[in-house]
């Protein structure tokens, strides 16, 4: 793939893409190479330092909503703290667990999370603090997890974008109460969906049944389909861009049956990943270190943090969804993704302001293992010129 084709739109590069090509379920489908999705859980684990009590779940908001259920059984607390810069999915845990949202800023306008300011947005009624490592990126923790302790808050961490990645040589995932993963088609693994929950402090939760091999089968099916038509639409200029769009192009093809908790097959295929992901992350953090050094406004590194980049994410000078249109003429799919609004306070009313401005200047941009370098420089040469 030359940089020619990418500028002639023959090329597309979605915003996150999968390293495993669907030969590799057929191959797995057909050696019945089928694993208990508790032992995929395990490895998962062992792969990146971390210890508790690991669930395989549905998604990620699956996780988080059997977490703050089983929370809910020993606190009369009714309020869970989040970020405002964070995905919808989070809130609706948060309420399917029939508790209350709060939310926090960002800090400055350079998009970083100031610990302190979290820690004194924390009240009585504070069951659980939900902290999201974003794109890659481990989120600057400073005394949250001494102050949680203290306040008998839980301490959740979102690491639904950021596997691998670690904050003063510890890995994310291992500071607070309890973690979430998400396995969706964007994420750091791809399993086309699923989710697991990781709780070192027994909180009793109510473990989801696994789907069968053959439901597995039929989910990564339909996501084939799903990524075939959504990528042929990227350089169709701004039609992938829109959730709305992407909702449609979703709920036209097979890849409707909903989430379901992690099955044998894609187990095996999450173990299959979990051997080829560190060399993926070179690849991911390379091109998004290219990005940042190209002197773009790009999503902050606190000092002490590695990242395993997922995206790039770049604060431009005009609206985002105008910049995004020029891209995916020329089959990069880059736009406001992450997101288009602040998360809903449900308990008071707080402008977000860090959060809406990087709702609507913040470009989500592709940075994965299947762009070439000269990909990479023409993209940001247009970032760069328009
Ligand atoms: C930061 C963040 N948290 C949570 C989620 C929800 O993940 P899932 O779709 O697995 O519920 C997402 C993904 O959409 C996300 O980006």
């Amino acid at each position: 793939m030359t940089e020619k084709a990418a500028a002639q739109g023959s090329v597309a590069y979605d915003t996150v893409e999968e390293f495993w090509a669907p030969d590799a379920v057929d191959a797995l489908a057909e050696a019945r190479r089928h694993q208990d999705p508790r032992g995929f859980a395990e490895e998962f684990c062992v792969a990146f330092g971390l210890t508790g009590s690991a669930v395989p779940t549905a998604s990620a908001r699956d996780a988080l909503t059997r977490y703050l259920r089983a929370l809910r059984l020993r606190s009369p607390r009714t309020e869970v703290l989040l970020s405002a810069f964070n995905c919808a999915a989070v809130a609706d845990a948060v309420h399917a667990a029939g508790l209350r949202v709060r939310t926090f800023d960002l800090a400055t306008t350079d998009g970083s999370f100031d610990p302190d300011a979290i820690q004194a947005a924390v009240t009585d009624a504070c069951l659980a603090l939900v902290i999201p490592h974003l794109f890659g990126v481990p989120c600057d923790l400073g005394s949250l997890p001494d102050r949680c302790a203290q306040l008998g808050v839980a301490l959740v961490e979102d690491c639904s974008q950021t596997v691998g990645a670690t904050l003063g040589g510890r890995p994310v995932g291992s500071f607070g109460d309890a973690a979430v993963f998400s396995f969706g088609y964007d994420k750091p693994l791809s399993l086309g969906g699923g989710g697991m929950l990781l709780s070192r402090d027994r909180a009793e939760v109510a473990v989801p049944e696994p789907s069968e091999p053959v439901a597995d089968r039929q989910l990564l099916d339909a996501l084939r389909v799903f990524l075939v038509r959504r990528r042929a639409l990227i350089s169709t200029a701004g039609h992938a861009s829109t959730v709305a769009e992407r909702q449609r192009i979703y709920a036209q093809s097979a890849a409707a049956p909903g989430p379901r908790p992690i099955g044998p097959l894609r187990a095996a295929l999450g173990s299959w990943q979990l051997g080829r992901y560190p060399a993926v992350v070179r690849e991911r953090d390379e091109r998004a270190n290219a990005v940042a050094a190209a002197g773009l406004v790009t999503w902050p590194v606190p000092a002490d943090a590695e990242p395993a980049w997922l995206k790039q994410k770049v604060l431009v000078a005009e609206s985002a969804d105008d910049v995004a249109v020029g891209l995916q003429r020329h089959g990069f799919r880059a736009g406001p993704f992450n997101w288009h609004e602040p998360v809903a306070d449900d308990v008071r009313r707080s402008v977000a302001r860090y959060t809406a401005l990087w709702s609507r200047q913040g470009l989500d941009v592709p940075v994965h293992q299947n762009m070439p370098r000269a990909a990479v420089s023409s993209m940001i040469e247009m970032i760069r010129h328009g």
